[in-house]
C-alpha cells in the first residue's frame, strides 16, 4: 500500500507542498521560465553580469553603476581567504572530493568572519558578499592543492567567473570563455524552494547562523539527484563516447531502468528553462573547438529521452559537456554549482530571518506500539 492512498494529506518527497513564501525568484513550470526577483533570467544571462545577478538576489534590485562598482570592489578586496582554509585544504586526503573540500573550507572559513557572532539583516548581508566573493578562490586553490600545485592568490580586478578561472589555470581566461563561464553563473544562482535552498532555510530558521546555512546546502547539493548530476552525465557522456554508440546505448539504459542523469525536474515537466540557454553554449564552445562530438551525442540523447520518457534535459545536462570542453576537471562540476548557488542560498537565509519561524513539520508514525522492555538478559 503507497503511503499516499493510506494518507491523502501525505506527500511523498513534499512534491506540491508549499512549504514558504518568497520574493526571491519564480519558477514557472507550465512556460519553463524562471525569473529572479521579476527578471528574465535569460535577459541578466546575456545582457548582465553574474555580480549583477548576485546583487539582484541579495539586495532586491538591479545595482546602479555606482553600486556595482562597489560590490564589484568589495568582492575583489574579499578574494582571499584567512591561511587556515588553505592548511584545512592541504590537510585533506588527496581523494576528497571537491565539494567535501569546500563544504571543510566553509567551516574553517566562518569563524574568521569579523561578523561571526551576529545574525542580524546587515551584518548577514556583509556575510553573504564574503561567501560569495571566496568561494572561486576555495574551490580552485582546493583543486591545486590536492594536485600538488601551489595556490594562486586570487586577482581582485578579476570577477567572479574570471577569478575562478585564473585560480584554477593560473592563466587568465579568454573573453568568451570568461563569458560563457559567467552566464553559467547567472543560470545556476538560485532555483526557488529546490533541496538545497530548503535545507539551507531549514537550517538557518534554527537561529543557526548563515555559515551553517551555507554548508547544509553544500552537503545537500551534492548528491547527483542535485547537483551531482552534472558530473554523473559527463560520466555517461564520456562512457558513451561517440554519436554512433549513443542510440544503443540509451535504448540499453531505459530497458535496464536506469536512471539518466541530467534528465527530468521535479518543477519542470515540460522542460528546463535554462537547459536551452546552456546547450546553446555547450554547442558554441565545441564548435569553436572544432569537436561537436559531445553535443552530437546530447542530440541523440535527449532526442530518445522525449521519445521513451516524455523526460526533458535540465540544466546539468549541458553545463556538464560546457565545462569539460573549456577544460575543467569532472569533480569541480558540481563545486562550480557551489561558486554561483551560495548567492541563491544566502538571498534565502536572509529572507528566512527577516520572517522567521522554525520549521518542523510532522511525521506519520507507522512503527510499533506498546513494546514491551525486555530486560537485556532476557533478549
Ligand atoms: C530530478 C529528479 C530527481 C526529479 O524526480 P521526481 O520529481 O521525484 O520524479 P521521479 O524520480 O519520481 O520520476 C518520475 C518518473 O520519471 C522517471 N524518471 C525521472 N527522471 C528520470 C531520469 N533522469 N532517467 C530515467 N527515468 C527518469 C522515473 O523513473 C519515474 O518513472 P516511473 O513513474 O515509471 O517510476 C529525477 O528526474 C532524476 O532523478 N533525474 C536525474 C538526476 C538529475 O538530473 N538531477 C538534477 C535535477 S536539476
Amino acid at each position: 500500500m503507497s503511503a499516499t492512498a493510506s494518507y491523502p494529506n501525505y506527500s511523498p518527497g513534499l512534491e506540491g507542498v508549499i512549504a514558504g513564501i518568497t520574493t526571491i525568484s519564480e519558477i514557472d513550470s507550465d512556460r519553463s521560465s524562471l525569473v529572479y526577483r521579476g527578471i528574465d533570467v535569460h535577459e541578466l544571462a546575456e545582457k548582465g553580469s553574474f555580480e549583477e545577478t548576485a546583487y539582484l538576489l541579495l539586495f532586491g534590485k538591479l545595482p546602479d553603476r555606482a553600486e556595482l562598482a562597489a560590490f564589484r570592489k568589495t568582492l575583489g578586496e574579499e578574494r582571499d581567504v584567512p591561511e587556515a582554509v588553505y592548511t584545512t585544504l592541504r590537510s585533506l586526503p588527496k581523494q576528497t572530493h571537491p565539494m567535501d573540500a569546500i563544504r571543510a573550507a566553509y567551516a574553517t572559513l566562518a569563524p574568521f568572519d569579523p561578523d561571526y557572532t551576529r545574525n542580524d539583516h546587515d551584518a548577514n548581508l556583509r556575510k553573504a558578499t564574503r561567501i560569495l566573493a571566496k568561494a572561486g578562490t576555495m574551490v580552485a586553490n582546493g583543486h591545486r592543492l590536492r594536485m600538488g600545485l601551489d595556490i594562486v592568490k586570487p586577482d581582485p580586478a578579476l570577477n567572479t567567473a574570471a577569478n575562478f578561472l585564473y585560480v584554477l589555470n593560473g592563466q587568465k581566461p579568454d573573453e568568451f570563455t570568461e563569458k560563457v563561464m559567467d552566464a553559467s553563473l547567472t543560470l545556476y544562482a538560485e532555483h526557488g524552494f529546490n533541496a538545497s535552498t530548503f535545507a539551507c532555510r531549514v537550517t538557518v530558521a534554527t537561529l543557526s547562523d548563515i555559515y551553517s546555512g551555507i554548508i547544509t546546502g553544500i552537503g545537500t547539493l551534492k548528491g547527483p539527484l542535485h547537483g551531482g548530476a552534472n558530473e554523473e552525465a559527463m560520466k555517461m557522456i564520456l562512457e558513451i563516447g561517440t554519436p554512433e554508440r549513443a542510440e544503443a546505448w540509451i535504448h540499453d539504459a531505459l530497458v535496464n531502468k536506469k536512471k539518466v542523469m541530467g534528465f527530468g525536474h521535479r518543477e519542470y515537466k515540460k522542460g528546463d528553462s535554462r537547459a536551452g540557454h546552456m546547450t546553446r553554449m555547450a554547442k558554441e564552445i565545441g564548435r569553436r573547438k572544432g569537436n561537436t562530438t559531445y553535443g552530437d551525442i546530447a542530440d541523440i540523447l535527449e532526442r530518445v529521452m522525449l521519445q521513451e520518457k516524455g523526460l526533458h534535459p535540465n540544466v546539468d545536462f549541458p553545463a556538464a559537456y560546457a565545462y569539460y570542453q573549456l577544460g575543467i576537471p569532472i569533480d569541480l562540476y558540481t563545486p562550480i554549482f557551489v561558486i554561483s548557488r551560495v548567492s541563491g542560498w544566502s538571498a534565502h537565509a536572509i529572507e528566512q530571518l527577516d520572517n522567521n519561524r522554525l520549521i518542523r513539520p510532522t511525521v506519520i508514525y507507522e512503527g510499533a506500539h506498546n513494546v514491551p522492555f525486555v530486560p537485556i538478559d532476557e533478549r
